[in-house]
């Protein structure tokens, strides 16, 4: 499989972002990775729908919203609306994933199941057909330019065993050591904040990341 990037604007100058995702796209990134606090899944509070209707039409490339929030279903139709193809909610924070998965079809985007540390690959298991893409947290989720999470590797072979066909995203902590460990695990899509942000260039940073690809 290849490997495609999808940076997280997290860790960049907030006051900045419409020049950070037209350099983000036009440096190679596969999609944008917008990552949803609430101030009560996690503890910061991050974006709302509004920066990304502010954004939407700087590029075409995907973008991806990656809601760290309770009730995750709240927010669905304003990211959707936004212009975000793919929607991940966190496992932890709903008792409905199942049906979470279809309000989000049935809203015509991707449905992205999100998994915590702490949280085993199993619960993808019963969802496993239904989904578009797992994103396995390889940190706490709440804080870009934290460290990757090595015992995390076996829960993206788990994952990857289930679908061999699937997007297996991979979250935090991710720069050129850490990328080839979590590809050779089986995942294909790999969110990356504060590497390229601490990088020469976007662009730079960007095909770092493309270079350590298993
Ligand atoms: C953490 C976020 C990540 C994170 C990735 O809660 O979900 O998207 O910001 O950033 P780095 O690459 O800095 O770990
Ligand atoms: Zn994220």
């Amino acid at each position: 499989m290849t490997c495609r990037i999808a940076p997280s604007i997290l860790s960049f100058d907030h006051s900045n972002l419409k020049s950070t995702v037209a350099e983000l796209a036009s440096g190679g990134a596969e999609r944008i990775h917008i990552d949803v606090m609430d101030g009560q899944f996690v503890p910061p509070i991050t974006f709302g729908d509004g920066l990304v209707k502010a954004l939407r039409d700087l590029t075409t490339i995907p973008f991806e919203a990656h809601l760290m929030t309770l009730t995750p279903e709240r927010h669905f139709e304003a990211f959707v609306r936004a212009g975000c193809g793919r929607i991940y909610f966190h496992a932890e924070a709903t008792v409905h994933a199942h049906r979470l998965v279809q309000t989000l079809h049935d809203m015509g985007v991707e449905a992205g199941l999100a998994i915590n540390p702490a949280t085993p690959a199993e619960v993808a298991q019963p969802l496993i057909t239904d989904l578009d893409a797992v994103l396995v947290m390889t940190v706490n989720p709440g804080w870009g330019g934290q460290s990757f999470i090595q015992t995390m590797l076996p829960k993206v072979r788990a994952v990857r065993a289930m679908r061999p066909d699937m997007d297996i995203e991979v979250d935090g902590g991710i720069d050129p050591a850490t990328l080839p460990l979590a590809c050779e695990a089986g995942a294909n899509l790999f969110v990356a904040g504060n590497f390229i942000f601490k990088a020469k260039s976007i662009a730079e940073g960007i095909s770092e990341l493309q270079r350590a690809c298993c």
